[in-house]
């Protein structure tokens, strides 16, 4: 399916920095009307906000102050977006952590942030619910594709968003809300996320740290922009429920997952 960017209205979580702050960008670039930035970092997300809005003329993006582990808080960036600009179109569910260390709040952050986000999509963009349905796009990982021995938990959660995203991205779903729904494997990208992963894997298991950064050292890297150039391709162009991988600086590819009855050993 073919979708147009211009003028549509979009809300990306974890949008202050690293990747989601290249992705309101590239929106912005092509066209978009306006994007809300549903961050829990203030001082980034205001500073990104203004610039934004410096580099491309006017009122285009705001930020809302937003942790999504807090349902309300989620829910009141949702509103505030739909107040604000009067529509909602594109959904990124964005915001993720890096923290085996923490592995409850990653969690909450990977996983129920991304199963909270697309129902409140739902909600505010579904035909289901009076809207005219549009665009979800959860950020999984190549490690949401593959496993990792230095950091499982996080690896569990991203395999959690691929299954989560493929099933609403069936066409039960499409005919009952309007929503394609797509997944967004970046592979290593330079952010904090990748250069203080080491810090926060989990305890007391001999040597993971090291082999955290020596499993992430020996996978390709790219910038942030490489992946939200390939964001726009994916939005643009990318069948309901179909999964994406952007590693290493080229072009974005979608992935066949196999049907598991071809899997038997
Ligand atoms: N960097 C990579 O190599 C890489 C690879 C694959 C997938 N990803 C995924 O891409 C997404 C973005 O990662 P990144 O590398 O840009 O990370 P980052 O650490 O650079 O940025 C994450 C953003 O999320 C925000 N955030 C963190 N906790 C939050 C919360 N509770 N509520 C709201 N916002 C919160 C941070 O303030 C920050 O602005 C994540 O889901 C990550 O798992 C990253």
């Amino acid at each position: 399916m073919v979708f147009d960017i211009k003028n549509k209205i979009a809300l990306i979580t974890g949008g202050a920095a690293g990747i989601g702050l290249a992705y309101t960008r590239e929106l912005l670039r092509n066209g978009a009307k306006a994007v809300t930035i549903a961050d829990v970092d203030a001082s980034k997300g205001e500073k990104s906000a203004k610039d934004l809005n410096a580099e491309f003329g006017g009122n285009k993006v705001i930020f809302v102050q937003t942790d999504v582990t807090k349902a309300d808080q989620l829910e009141a960036a949702f509103k505030t977006a739909i107040n604000t600009w009067k529509g909602l179109d594109i959904v990124i569910n964005n915001a993720g952590i890096m923290n085996d260390a923490n592995w409850e709040l990653q969690i909450a952050i990977n996983c129920n942030h991304v199963v909270r986000g697309s129902l409140l999509a739902i909600q505010y963009m579904g035909k289901n619910h009076g809207g005219k349905g549009g665009v979800v796009v959860n950020i999984a990982s190549i490690l949401g594709l593959q496993e990792l021995a230095g950091c499982p938990v996080y690896v569990g959660t991203k395999h959690f968003v691929v299954g989560l995203d493929r099933s609403f991205g069936t066409p039960f779903f499409h005919n009952l809300t309007g929503i394609q729904f797509l997944t967004m494997c970046p592979g290593v990208t330079d952010t904090p996320l990748i250069s203080e992963a080491g810090r926060f894997a989990l305890q007391g298991m001999g040597n993971i740290a090291k082999e955290l950064v020596e499993g992430l050292g020996s996978l390709p890297e790219q910038a942030p922009e490489d992946v939200a150039k390939g964001m726009i391709t994916l939005i643009t162009k990318g069948e309901n429920g179909s999964v994406w991988v952007a590693e290493g600086g080229e072009p974005i590819y979608e992935v066949k997952i196999p049907q598991r009855q071809t899997l038997r050993k």
